[in-house]
């Protein structure tokens, strides 16, 4: 698959709260790895597109909100690598489409509107049956990529880490530059890669953004109990250890207050690095805010994987602005 702009880049971000904790900061802009399918998305769709050409479908068919990321990347890809895209998109239709659906539209996608209660059954196989006999044989995702080949696809997030190992590490034993791998979550499947090819040792951070995300930590256990019963390549065969820090969601999913408006503009002017409200704003504000509390050891060395979204910034923005017009 070419066009794709890979190793990404990672940035140092220097800055006086990481400083004064005496930790060494770094940012892998996986957003910059190819206008639209960018980020985690990339990784999530590899294995799943390369699945649906090895079986020779020629549609694929996932879910998403109308604001999803995962819609925008999966139209793109269908429309990069040659396939028909239907996403079903969860309630109804709204006019003008927002510039997510409008891009997704001009890739070729055709919307597909289900209801609330229909939406739910998404993953039940009457759902499954009723999608094969409306539209006929179409390699169906999950929303947000959340399967086996969307975990398999983050285990390869770490090829974009460079392998160079630290003085400290190296006296420790250890074969890796960063200790600390931070990470947005939502359904887990980016984590779930992440943590079975880190090395022994490192460890994987993650920041739910909807509240109450305690529960995804079963979630994560049986994504990868599921991947290492399965045959997929693993390159170790158990996971690193990993956590989730579920403090940090800011009222829930898509929800934001001032304070993380505010830090996100900051911290693009500051740094360079744009971040979308969703998703990346809450861990990076998350991080920030463990740095300043003494949550991390001195020396320790921190990656932030930028998993994209910013897309989902120009549907944000307008919302806001209807909001305050109120
Ligand atoms: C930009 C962005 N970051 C992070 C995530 C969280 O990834 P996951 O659902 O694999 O936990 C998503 C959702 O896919 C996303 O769109």
């Amino acid at each position: 698959m070419s066009l794709i702009f890979f190793p990404p880049p990672i940035e140092q971000i220097t800055s006086e709260i990481a400083r004064h904790a005496g930790v060494d900061l770094y940012v892998l802009r996986l957003d910059l790895m190819h206008p639209w399918v960018n980020g985690n998305k990339w990784f999530k769709l590899k294995y799943n597109l390369l699945e649906a050409k090895q079986k020779n479908f020629t549609t694929l068919l996932t879910f998403g909100g109308a604001y999803s990321n995962h819609i925008y990347a999966t139209a793109a890809a269908g429309n990069l690598f040659g396939f028909r895209t239907i996403g079903l998109i969860r309630g109804e239709e709204r006019l003008p489409l927002n510039p997510t659906l409008s891009f997704a539209v001009q890739e070729g996608m055709q919307l597909v509107y289900l209801n609330r209660e229909m939406y739910r059954q998404r993953n039940t196989p009457a759902l499954e049956e009723y999608l094969q006999q409306r539209f006929g044989e179409v390699f169906i995702i999950p929303e947000g990529g959340s399967n086996l080949n969307g975990v398999r696809g983050c285990t390869e997030i770490d090829r974009a880490m460079p392998t160079a190992v630290t003085e400290r590490s190296r006296s420790a034993g250890y074969a890796y530059a960063f200790d600390h791998i931070c990470v947005a979550c939502g359904t887990a499947t980016t984590l779930a890669g992440i943590a079975l090819s880190l090395h022994k040792g490192q460890r994987a951070i993650a920041f739910p953004v909807l509240k109450n995300g305690a529960f995804l930590a079963q979630e994560v256990e049986s994504l990868l109990t599921n991947y290492l019963a399965s045959d997929l390549p693993s390159p170790y065969n158990s996971p690193a250890s990993w956590e989730l820090v579920c403090d940090y969601h800011f009222g829930g999913y898509a929800k934001v207050n001032n304070d993380l408006l505010f830090f996100s503009q900051q911290f693009t002017e500051e740094h360079g690095v744009p971040l979308d409200y969703v998703y990346t704003a809450k861990m990076f504000y998350g991080v920030m805010d463990l740095l300043k509390q003494g949550f991390f050891s001195k020396g320790d060395r921190l990656l932030l994987i930028h998993t994209g979204g910013l897309q989902g910034n120009v549907g944000m923005e307008e919302r806001l602005q209807r909001f305050s017009k109120i």
